[in-house]
């Protein structure tokens, strides 16, 4: 089947094997009125539940061609399309809860706004949000449509802040799945949580999960955080870098992935951090990426990354390409993320290479029941 079904413990789109293709919206309420913010969602819902369906907003033929003198509920360009594993999960940013419609009481303490980080450049217009739309499918029209349907239900009260376009998923997040490559031509992904690890996906990433800390907001149990960051690769500086020093910075071999403490080893075969090499150096540096990233280096932090590649074409000032990956991760809290990037953007070796620029965190409440509104946790 191509169809991921929308109701459950948790939204679909976090641990569903990670489709190829991304539209990322976010989003700013333009109303203070929380009855007419919670009516969108309400219908976002019901499109939602259509669309991952296959079938058009409205039902149907219907959706497209209804009165002659009306705009048709669909804008019909998804129309006869498979529903290509389509998902979209909604999230809810920190400016959400400042009072402008009475949710003060319910803001999670660990939703805030991200704290500087090393290794930034942020353009403020691809920053933050009151709400989030991840919109991933196999088909790029089809995760198109989506988000700009909900965009048009929600029009007068909700308005487009910033988008981003991914393609090529930069994650496994299912063991079925192979390790894809980045645009830096690394596979990634191969340690990565998967969605049969339920032990680790309790612990890190679902709010109350097994062994997780109890939540704050009750409305947020069974949801999770997710961290959105458009990290920008010098790909130019990077493809004059030599293997050996690709290589070097990732802490894995290029070709088959695998570990630099076992590089004629498997790609799943676990980091050695203490190995060394015939000089006596550490086999995976100090300032290698994975070794940095490593739960076993942070407190056994783990984080599901779901990231895309992502290019914008060229970059008008420089005459160099725009293009990347657009990070996004899971975690049952995001000061997880947080102390990652600290470290990395202090240290990491492929801090070099890379520039953040866009960067936003989001509350992304629990799944629903069937018949259930996305909003019914929260209003
Ligand atoms: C692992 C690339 C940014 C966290 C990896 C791997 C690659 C990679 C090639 C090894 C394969 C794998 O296990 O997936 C990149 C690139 C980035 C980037 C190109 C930026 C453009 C980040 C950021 C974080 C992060 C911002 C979090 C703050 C991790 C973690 C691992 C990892 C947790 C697994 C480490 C382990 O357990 O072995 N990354 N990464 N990465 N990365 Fe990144």
């Amino acid at each position: 089947s191509d169809r991921v079904p929308f109701d459950g413990p948790h939204q679909a789109g976090i641990v569903t094997p990670a489709q190829d293709q991304l539209v990322f919206a976010a989003i700013d309420v333009t109303t203070t009125d929380a009855s007419a913010l919670a009516d969108v969602l309400s219908r976002w819902t019901t499109a939602v539940r259509s669309m991952v369906e296959g079938v058009p907003v409205g039902g149907g033929e219907g959706g497209l061609a209804g009165a002659v003198g009306q705009p048709p509920a669909d804008t019909g360009e998804a129309y006869e399309l498979p529903a290509a594993n389509l998902t979209v999960t909604l999230g809810y940013g920190p400016s959400l809860f400042d009072g402008r419609f009475g949710l003060q009481d319910k803001r999670p303490a660990v939703l805030e706004e991200l704290p500087a980080l090393p290794g930034e450049q942020l353009d403020p217009s691809r920053c933050g949000g009151d709400l989030a739309l991840q919109a991933c499918a196999d088909d790029p029209q089809v995760a198109f449509h989506a988000v700009r349907n909900l965009l048009r239900i929600g029009r007068g009260v909700v308005a487009l802040r910033w988008m981003q376009l991914g393609f090529g998923r930069t994650s496994s997040t299912a063991e079925a799945q192979t390790t894809p490559r980045n645009l830096m031509g690394f596979k990634d992904g191969t340690a990565n949580l998967r969605a049969e690890d339920s032990a680790s996906l309790g612990r890190w990433v679902f709010v109350g999960g097994a062994g997780a800390p109890e939540p704050d907001q009750e409305w947020m149990r069974g949801g999770s955080y997710l961290v959105a960051r458009r990290i920008r690769m010098l790909v130019e500086s990077w493809d004059r870098a030599s293997l050996g020093e690709q290589e070097r910075v990732v802490g894995r071999t290029k070709v088959s992935g695998a570990p630099l403490s076992a590089p004629h080893g498997s790609e799943f075969a676990a980091l050695d951090l203490a190995a060394t090499d015939a000089a006596g150096k550490p086999a995976i540096d100090l300032a290698a990426h994975v070794r940095l990233a490593a739960p076993e280096t942070n407190g056994g932090q783990r984080l599901l990354r779901r990231g895309y590649s992502y290019t914008d074409g060229m970059d008008p000032v420089t005459g160099q390409l725009d293009a990347g990956l657009f990070f996004l991760a899971y975690a049952n809290d995001p000061d997880g993320f947080v102390r990652i990037q600290r470290r990395l953007g202090a240290h990491d070796g492929l801090t070099e290479y890379l520039k953040h620029t866009g960067s936003a965190v989001f509350a992304v409440p629990p799944g629903t029941a069937p018949g259930e509104d996305w909003g019914a946790s929260l209003f």
